[in-house]
């Protein structure tokens, strides 16, 4: 008799997180496929759709910090670029583009006055957006933004080993909008977004990983946030919500289309805090 698999018991841990409001975003230049400023953005939208993200985070139980937004950085609200964070050890970003290098300024006093003692990269890296931490190590993206050498010095810097992922797809510019961690030995992601080598890492370390389709990818379906049981995701991904929920996880549909015109989705909107206290 065949027997179905069982569908895996998972467990929310509540946590930390730093957003930025989209008071001042627009789209006025082009660092990524997704960016084009002939296109109107409304940012009264945007700022709509982003208090249904932060309502559903704090509806979850978890903690929500807010940085303050400043004029002239329409990206700052994808906070989660600002910073790589574990263990309580933060790695400031140094930004690819000068359009949002101001940016690192503004994270690294918000976490000196939390509390913290940042280090600003020397070379360019883009915080959470390529450095996702996962099961004692990091999991750490190269490609338009950040350099395998910027890899080395995250290792140093956050003091845990660091697993080389590269990008092969320039629509699929920072980690996490290709990969998503979802518990601490569980991740999805977009594999025809990753070189041959990466794949066979992924494979390797995550065996029974979910993998996405192209569509789901091109929603931006991947760019989630997981508190380790309900996953935050782009509402447009009904695939990937498919396969959560047949791997046991809670999926919570979010529409943020306004800031899918800059190329980001809910998870580079959550720079999460590491750990929580
Ligand atoms: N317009 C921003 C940029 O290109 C979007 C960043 C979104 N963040 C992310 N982690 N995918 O830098």
């Amino acid at each position: 008799m065949p027997t179905t698999p069982a569908v895996p018991t998972r467990t929310a841990v509540r946590r930390r997180y730093l957003l930025c409001p989209p008071t001042y975003f627009a789209v006025t230049y082009s660092i990524n496929p997704w960016m084009d400023p002939s296109h109107p953005v409304d940012t009264g939208a945007a700022l709509r759709q982003w208090e249904t993200l932060r309502r559903a985070l704090r509806g979850l139980g978890h903690q929500v910090e807010t940085i303050t937004p400043q004029p002239g950085l329409p990206d700052m609200v994808f906070a989660a670029n600002g910073a790589a964070v574990a263990d309580g050890r933060v790695l400031v970003a140094r930004f690819r583009h000068p359009e949002r290098a101001p940016e690192a300024a503004a994270h690294r006093a918000w976490f000196r006055r939390a509390g913290y003692r940042p280090t600003t990269a020397a070379l360019p890296s883009e915080g959470q957006g390529d450095f996702l931490p996962i099961g004692g190590r990091i999991l750490a993206g190269s490609g338009p933004r950040t350099s395998t050498a910027a890899h080395r010095e995250a290792e140093l810097i956050l003091g845990r080993p660091v697993v080389s992922l590269s990008l092969a797809d320039p629509r699929y510019y920072h980690l996490d909008t290709a990969l998503a961690v979802l518990s601490e030995d569980q991740v999805m992601y977009y594999p025809a977004a990753f070189t041959t080598e990466s794949n066979r890492t992924l494979h390797a370390l995550f065996p029974r990983a979910i993998l996405a389709t192209g569509q789901d990818a091109a929603v931006l379906g991947l760019n989630a946030v997981s508190d380790g049981r309900r996953v935050l995701l782009p509402e447009a991904a009904h695939g990937l919500a498919a396969q959560l929920e047949a791997d046991g996880f809670v999926p919570v549909p979010l529409r943020l289309p306004e800031l899918l015109k800059a190329g980001g989705g809910p998870k580079c909107c959550a720079l999460e805090l590491h750990p929580t206290s």
